[in-house]
């Protein structure tokens, strides 16, 4: 419905222009009409186009107020910018409408006669001529404002500023225009001939050299830097709270915020980044990259409380790799970001991550240099940290890294569960609790289907939810980068789990009690499951009436625009791709609340680094059931999500939209602790792309 409603906008104003264009050289060639015939036909199409455009105007009037329903981030430079130059243009456009019917009435028995000096005079006159002028600037600037950009700060004082400049651009063609209508009025009517053709062209003219301008120019601005360094972007800050940053802070870098240093290790892992053949169930195969050979990697299963050590070695991966623990939250240095926490490792390098596992649940992990590549060709696994107790120790504990390959001659992917893209039997037997570990490897969100018993869900990105119930016959929807757990009794009866994205249809697992060729139908009419209102309520250190410390406001969308000189439909942060997208400043034991409003085509699913938010609410309703603790939250097209989390682990984040191809666009930004800095640098001319 949204996207629908976004497509129709940018049609409805796409057309308006037109007309407006169209209308406005009409207008202005009347006046060099010969005969009253001529001119009264011409006055009839030119006032049947302006009606068609006043109701394009009226149709935007109807959109912005649908939209307004979404909430006020959905239209707020619509009002602030874009209709106060735009209605009272548009409604000025009834004066030449007006007199348009004057003349026709006017003319309508003498036809044969030519046109005199005093409607020459009308229709050059300003009136006459300049709200149609008026309503063209102000469509077009309208829709720049919305589907581009606008280079400023949207408050109501850059919106005065922008009234004031349009109020002045009118008063000037006001003046042109009479000064020109005057001229008209002399002796000779016909424009030269020159004057005419340039008079023709300038239509195009001039929409070509503004767009061509503006072609080159972001081009050019869009070249991203050789060097940048994380830690000294607070220039970028978005919030004015912020600005009394003191310089002289102490400062700290992201190299001191190490895990245990000196303390043995409870769990040691290698993991060996290599290229090798790897062969899908269906017996397609292809070179993927992978960690100890194979890929998804190995899983990595600890206690809560251990003391893990990993020591990544690469051998062959030129272009270098890290590895980022995704939803653990350890600390900054061991967060395997390249080029904000650490170097990438280059083929031969080794780097030793050292962290205690201190949240239990359903993790990933994967490489953090040119992610978006690397993840696809297989650098992750799963990272489950168990409770020290396990409540039912004979459950079967089943991890799904459901993800889409690439196969080599293929343009379109291969999901699978790690490397099984055909179906899946497993034998349990009945009243077997199973605990299914579904983990999104892919970057579009997916589907999820268990169909044949009810279900938990008992957590949420590793989170335990409080009292879940069972589920029958719902569709879990889990973001890029998200986890689900849930919890079934084995039935007598076969179970089927699958999955469903952008990529395709997984086949997935069919459980039974024993061998058997039955596979439980997909139910393809399944509502999908809300986390915003499943499980018992309980007390959350902080929650909607808290007391903010900071507060940013993320708008996602997508427009047309460059990114490192090429053309792309981009997916922006507040208007802007990285490394001009805001950079969340905070300081350690903040309250921040995060608004995200997705105006945009597509989901993004919102990936923070280092923290678990809480989701306040969603569309404007309070969350109301077990608390909904996330770090991927999967923001769809048209939605308005609260979060808030504290600033309780220092260091540079990454803040990212984990549709990797999208981050690779630059739909990635940072939060950042006031007074730490980074030795490390991406950029260009560095071995560090963690995107
Ligand atoms: Cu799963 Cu920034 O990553
Ligand atoms: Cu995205």
């Amino acid at each position: 419905m949204f996207k629908l409603l976004y497509l129709i906008d940018f049609i409805v104003f796409a057309i308006l222009i037109v007309l407006w264009v169209i209308v406005a050289n009409r207008l202005s060639r009347l006046p060099f009409l010969s005969t009253k015939k001529e001119l009264k036909i011409s006055l009839k199409r030119s006032a049947i186009l302006c009606g068609l455009a006043q109701a394009m105007v009226v149709a935007e009037l109807v959109i912005l107020v649908v939209t307004g329903t979404y909430g006020w981030g959905f239209i707020e430079e619509k009002v602030l910018l874009t209709m106060p130059l735009f209605l009272p243009s548009a409604v000025s456009t009834l004066v030449p409408l007006a007199i348009l019917r004057k003349i026709v009435r006017q003319t309508s028995d003498e036809l044969q006669t030519s046109v005199d000096e005093t409607e020459r005079k009308l229709l050059a006159s300003p009136p006459f001529i300049l709200p149609v002028q008026a309503a063209l600037i102000s469509s077009v600037a309208g829709c720049y404002f919305s589907y581009f950009v606008y280079p400023f700060e949207l408050n109501i004082w850059n919106a005065v500023l922008i009234w004031m400049v349009f109020a002045l651009i009118l008063v000037a063609l006001w003046f042109r225009q009479q000064r020109y209508s005057a001229e008209l009025s002399q002796t000779h009517y016909k424009l030269p001939a020159s004057t005419r053709f340039v008079r023709r062209i300038l239509p195009i003219v001039i929409p070509a050299i503004l767009i061509g301008g503006w072609y080159i120019l972001s081009m050019k601005a869009s070249v991203l830097p050789d060097h940048m360094n994380m830690g000294s972007m607070h220039h970028h800050e978005m919030n004015m709270q912020t600005m009394n940053h003191s310089m002289n802070d102490k400062e700290i870098s992201v190299t001191a915020l190490t895990g245990p240093q000196t303390e043995k290790a409870d769990r040691y892992f290698e993991l060996v980044a290599e290229k090798k053949q790897v062969t899908l169930s269906s017996g397609k195969t292809m070179e993927a990259w992978t960690f100890n050979g194979s890929a998804p990697g190995p899983e990595l299963r600890v206690k809560q409380g251990e003391i893990v050590e990993v020591v990544l070695k690469n051998k062959d991966i030129e272009d270098g790799v890290t590895i980022h623990w995704h939803g653990y939250n350890v600390p900054n240095a061991e967060d395997g970001v390249a080029g904000v926490t650490q170097d990438s490792v280059p083929p031969e390098g080794t780097h030793v991550y050292r962290f205690q596992a201190k949240q239990a649940g359903t993790y990933w992990y994967h490489s953090h240099q040119q992610s978006a590549k690397q993840v696809i060709k297989g650098l992750f696994g799963s990272l489950v940290v168990e409770p020290q107790e396990m409540a039912q120790p004979q459950t079967k504990d089943i991890t799904v890294l459901s993800h889409a390959w690439q196969l080599p001659n293929d343009d379109s992917f291969t999901p699978a569960y790690g490397l099984q893209d055909t179906l899946d039997r497993q034998t349990i037997p009945s009243g077997t609790p199973v605990r299914l570990r579904l983990i999104n490897a892919q970057n579009y969100p997916q589907t999820f289907q268990l169909s044949g018993a009810p279900f938990k869900v008992i957590a949420i990105d590793g989170n335990d939810i409080q009292s879940p119930a069972p589920v029958d016959n719902q569709n879990l929807f889990i973001a890029g980068g998200g986890r689900y757990d849930i919890l079934f009794t084995m039935p007598k009866t076969p179970v089927r789990l699958s999955s469903q994205s952008d990529a395709g249809a997984t086949p997935g697992i069919v459980f039974s009690e024993t061998e058997t060729n039955a596979i439980p139908a997909i139910n393809d009419k399944n509502p999908v499951f809300d986390p915003s209102r499943y499980g018992e309520k309980q007390q959350t250190p902080f929650g909607l009436n808290s007391k903010f410390d900071r507060t940013f406001k993320i708008v996602l969308d997508s427009r047309l625009g460059f990114y490192d000189g090429k053309l792309y439909a981009l997916y922006t942060i507040n208007r802007h791709v990285f490394p001009d997208t805001p950079m969340l400043t905070v300081k350690e034991g903040d309250l921040v609340k995060t608004t995200f409003i997705n105006r945009g085509w597509d989901h993004h699913p919102m990936h923070l680094h280092g923290h678990t938010m809480l989701v306040l609410s969603r569309n404007g309703k309070p969350t109301t059931g077990s608390p909904w603790w996330t770090d991927s939250l999967d923001v769809a097209p048209g939605e308005v999500y609260e979060v808030a989390f504290k600033a309780d682990n220092p260091g540079i984040w990454m803040d990212h939209c984990h549709n990797l191809w999208h981050a690779e666009l630059g739909m990635t930004m940072h939060l950042s602790y006031e007074g730490i800095t980074t030795p490390f640098q991406t950029g260009k001319k560095t071995a560090n792309q963690p995107e």
